[in-house]
């Protein structure tokens, strides 16, 4: 692997951390919000897990959903709590009590340092509901709907930057599925007259639900024709599963995130093409993670209960290494990927795990998401890397070796997150980091465990890091030993003492 400076793929937004609220299951209700839990503060939010959230640094999280937000009425939950209705949430089957809206969201995010990416109806919605929502939160006052939220106890608007315009619009479990040009058309009338409340506002268009829906990548194509002059971003959601118990194929995923996003990217483009446009549409990568485990259990639910358990998949180690890999993927493509959220944060497929009434917990998948948040800050650098590799059931060429490399120039730091996907054999990785001469390498952080299934339990965690991994100068290279299966961060410093 060589390493240099100059190989510079793009300052990295540190929004490709993100993640992902939504009212589904026990993220809200029993995961950030449950007032009568030993540990919540006066607005009834968990301190337990917003500690967790914190040590995770997501700067911004999407909300309020999903496929929840094709049928929400945003007015619902806002105002006096009690006098707000009890709806049937339709896209999960369950009873929305919306003791949580808006404004106590903004409050929580505030408290977990995170700004808040916001999605509006375009299911049952439209362009009314979405202007309304942009005058309640963001416009200072004087106007019906910016002195209702005053009203309601929030003087200063809460001036939300971000916002979708709807959610997997192409998805026939969909409230309000659309057709490409009719979701475009919406999308660019509604985007217009959110801006003319706001000009300050970023959007982003919603793309394909992902991949292997089989009008990829016409929606993109066709919906941001209509969209291309109204929005900054186009929206790419993506999960993968291991039903087949198939590690060395599961694993290769990543290399169909990357598939993935050229295609976005070369879309975006054409569409620039053809109108001779100026613009760049940029990615927001804003659901992505492993989700399966909980499919079959969630099939078994009683429709219209509150907060019921769904999609609380517990994860397992070799899923953490996946994440691993996704997260590099997001890394190597941050010239064009601006925004990102692993979906979601809490309880429903969630790095974050909690017991009503009880504690609170980190999945495997916690940790790569940690250590690449917290230290992949900086400049994306371009690695040329030659790797062994493999062919799997649905991939051929996969590298042993995933990586990402960043460099914080303020920090003297390049950092290394590296995947060994062999499931036999230690990896030895020889780097030639030319330009960073009189660096060393400070830390090495393993996350490996024998068993690929190995997974974290309230007060037990079998899957967790150390730091404690065999990483040396050698003649002026980096040497780093990688134990099969693992997830790697190597942090290499600038002696300070040279
Ligand atoms: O994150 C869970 C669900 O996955 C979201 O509600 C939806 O957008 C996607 O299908």
């Amino acid at each position: 692997m060589v390493i240099d400076k100059d190989f510079v793929i793009s300052d990295i937004d540190k929004r490709i951390y993100g993640s992902f609220i939504e009212h589904l299951g026990r993220a809200v209700y029993g995961g950030i919000y449950e007032p009568n839990h030993p540990s919540a503060d006066e607005q009834g939010f968990r301190q337990d897990v917003l500690d967790l959230v914190n040590e995770l640094q997501v700067p911004i999280i999407r909300y309020p959903g999903g496929n929840m937000v094709s049928a929400y009425n945003w007015e619902d939950g806002v105002g006096p709590k009690e006098e707000r209705p009890r709806r049937l949430e339709l896209a999960w089957g369950v009873i929305e009590t919306n003791q949580v809206g808006t404004n106590e969201f903004m409050d929580w995010a505030k408290k977990a340092n995170a700004e808040v990416m916001m999605a509006v109806n375009l299911g049952t919605r439209g362009i009314d509901a979405a202007r309304n929502l942009v005058e309640y939160v963001n416009h200072p006052g004087g106007t019906a709907w910016s002195d209702l939220r005053k009203q309601h106890g929030y003087k200063e608007p809460h001036n939300i930057k971000t916002w979708c315009l709807g959610n997997e619009m192409d998805g026939s479990w969909q409230i309000g599925q659309k057709t490409p040009i009719e979701y475009g058309r919406l999308a660019a009338e509604t985007a217009k007259a959110m801006r003319l409340v706001d000009p300050s506002i970023e959007l982003v268009s919603c793309g394909s639900s992902g991949a292997g829906m089989p009008t990829f990548p016409e929606w993109e194509a066709v919906t941001l024709d209509h969209t291309y002059d109204f929005a900054d971003y186009v929206s790419l959601h993506q999960y993968y599963e291991n039903h087949d118990n198939d590690t060395a194929n599961f694993l290769a995923n990543s290399l169909d995130m990357e598939n993935f996003i050229h295609t976005v990217i070369s879309t975006c483009d054409y569409i620039r093409a053809k109108k001779r446009s100026k613009k760049t549409i940029n990615l927001s990568f804003d659901e992505w993670n492993v989700w399966f485990h909980s499919k079959d259990q969630d099939k078994k639910l009683e429709p219209w209960s509150v907060a019921p358990p769904q999609l609380e998949d517990v994860y397992t180690f070799e899923d953490a290494l996946l994440v691993g890999c996704m997260l590099n993927t997001l890394i190597r493509h941050s010239d064009r990927v601006k925004i990102a959220a692993m979906a979601q944060l809490v309880n429903v497929i969630a790095p974050i795990m909690t017991e009503n009434g009880g504690g609170a917990w980190r999945q495997t998948i916690f940790y790569p998401f940690y250590y690449t948040s917290v230290y992949g800050r900086g400049m994306a650098l371009k690695p040329i890397i030659s790797s062994p590799k493999y062919d799997s059931t649905d991939f051929t060429d996969v590298p042993y070796l995933d990586t990402s490399v960043v460099y914080n120039e303020d920090k003297d730091e390049v950092v290394i997150f590296a995947i060994n996907r062999h499931q036999e054999n230690t990896l030895q990785v020889d780097i030639d980091a030319r330009s960073f001469e009189g660096y060393e390498v400070a830390e090495h952080v393993v996350l490996q465990n024998d068993d690929p299934k190995a997974a974290n339990t309230l007060g037990h965690e079998q899957v967790r890091p150390h730091n404690k991994g065999e990483s040396y100068m050698e003649g002026g290279k980096v040497v780093g030993i990688l134990p099969r299966l693992s997830w790697n961060m190597l942090r290499i410093t600038k002696n300070k003492e040279q």
